[in-house]
């Protein structure tokens, strides 16, 4: 625990955790993009870009250079071998630094929008982060918050000993967003929820399960090593979760938060 207080990153940055990180971005990226809707010619700053995968359709729809504060250095690796990739290193303008510090002095109040997204959750002060995502944009400029709020997660049959495995950094910051961009002194403009579940049955839903049995397995090491549970415990509803992947009547309804907001 008092290790996740000073700042490392809970989900972590191996090839696994990568590629979960990737699969959901295909699953909500076309959400974001409707509910962002950029017109084009933004100058946009991605607080916590991780892979750049959701940085990148913003350059894309807004025809500009995104940049990117991203503090892991091998997040940082991945997402430009993944620009590279797709032969679009020229839409980012990647930084390695944290999102609690933000834009260098000299582009303070130069950003038509401040994004972020399941960032909040990872910070000990989620309002220092907004607080500098408010200084980065100009007097008008978006500021869109999006994260998670886990008390609104519901697995129907739900798989035994889900309750305790939510423990760890602020599961609930999603309901905080509108309140936190008030407290940094943006005028709160829009507040929605990007569902984000699906039905045995949806191609998608086997996806939405191994991606969050993917998360609590990468969570077991802070958990079981913190002795915030037995391992024995820990591994049984881990087991449960996986199962749930194969029901023929489960769902997991879930919604990821959004609030949006004007710098006066
Ligand atoms: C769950 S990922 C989300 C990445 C991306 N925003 C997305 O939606 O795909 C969170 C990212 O925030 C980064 N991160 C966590 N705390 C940070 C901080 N204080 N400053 C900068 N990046 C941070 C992590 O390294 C990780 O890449």
């Amino acid at each position: 625990m008092s290790e996740r207080r000073s700042g490392s990153y809970l989900h972590g940055t191996t090839p696994d955790e990568q590629a979960r990180l990737s699969t959901l971005n295909d699953l909500l990226n076309r959400a974001t993009m409707r509910e962002l809707a950029l017109r084009g010619g933004e100058r946009i700053v991605d607080f916590g870009c991780g892979l750049c995968q959701l940085t990148r359709e913003m350059a894309r729809a807004a025809r500009t250079r995104v940049a990117g504060i991203e503090r892991s250095p091998q997040q940082i690796a991945e997402a430009r071998r993944q620009a590279k990739e797709a032969g679009e290193e020229a839409l980012l303008d990647l930084r390695q630094g944290d999102a609690q510090e933000g834009v260098p002095p000299g582009e303070e109040g130069s950003y038509d929008l401040a994004h972020a997204r399941f960032v909040l959750e990872h910070v000990p002060d989620p309002l220092v982060v907004v607080r500098t995502m408010m200084r980065a944009v100009r007097p008008g400029g978006r500021i869109v918050l999006q994260d998670d709020d886990h008390d609104i997660l519901r697995l129907w049959p739900e798989p035994g000993g889900m309750r305790v495995l939510w423990i760890g950094n602020d599961p609930y910051v999603g309901r905080r967003l509108v309140e936190l961009l008030h407290a940094a002194g943006a005028r709160p403009t829009r507040s929605t929820f990007l569902f984000f579940g699906a039905c045995a049955g949806e191609s998608t839903f086997a996806l939405l399960v191994d991606n969050m049995a993917s998360i609590v397995a990468g969570a077991r090491e802070a958990i079981v090593g913190d002795g915030l549970l037995p391992a024995s415990t820990f591994d049984a509803a881990l087991d449960e979760l996986r199962r749930f992947r194969d029901r023929p009547d489960g769902s997991i309804w879930y919604a990821v938060s959004w609030a949006e907001g004007t710098k006066p």
